[in-house]
C-alpha cells in the first residue's frame, strides 16, 4: 500500500513540474515502504534525498513560473520558503529517530507538506500556465 497516490487532477500541465511532483511523492512512498521493513538507514538516506529533490524542484518551479510571467510568483515563492522551513523543522524535531529505533514520526508531516504543496499551493498557477507554451494542457 502506498501512502500517497498521484491523481490526474494534480497535473499542472508542465512536464518538468509534474515529473518532479511524481518523484517527490514516490520518495515519500519509498520511505513508507522502507519504514515498514524497519530499514532505518535506508529511510534516512531517502529522507536526505527527498530534501535535495524538494529544494531542486522548488527552484526549477520558480524559474518556470517566472518565465511564464506568473503574476503571483513572489507570493508563490513565499509558500516555497515555508515548505522548506517546515520540512527542516519536521526533520529536526524528529531527531533522526529512524536511525535508532526504526520509527519515522516525521513521515506523516512530510507527506502532508507535500500534499499541501502540490494540491493546495501549486494548483494556483495551473490556469495561468495554460495560457503559455509552458503547459501541455490546452486552454
Ligand atoms: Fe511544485
Ligand atoms: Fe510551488
Amino acid at each position: 500500500m502506498k501512502l500517497l497516490n498521484w491523481a490526474e487532477t494534480f497535473e499542472t500541465g508542465n512536464k518538468t513540474i509534474d515529473e518532479q511532483h511524481i518523484g517527490l511523492m514516490s520518495s515519500i512512498n519509498d520511505m513508507y515502504a522502507l519504514a515498514k521493513e524497519k530499514k532505518g538507514q535506508a529511510v534516512f538516506a531517502k529522507c536526505c534525498e527527498l530534501e535535495k529533490k524538494l529544494v531542486t524542484h522548488l527552484r526549477d518551479e520558480e524559474e518556470i513560473l517566472s518565465k511564464a510571467n506568473f503574476p503571483r510568483t513572489e507570493q508563490h515563492q513565499n509558500t516555497h520558503e515555508q515548505a522548506i522551513h517546515d520540512f527542516r523543522y519536521s526533520n529536526t524535531k524528529c531527531g533522526q529517530t529512524c536511525l535508532t529505533d526504526c520509527m519515522v514520526p516525521c513521515l506523516p508531516e512530510l507527506a502532508a507538506l507535500l500534499v499541501q504543496h502540490i494540491v493546495r499551493d501549486d494548483t494556483d498557477f495551473i490556469s495561468h500556465l495554460q495560457t503559455t507554451e509552458l503547459s501541455d494542457r490546452k486552454h
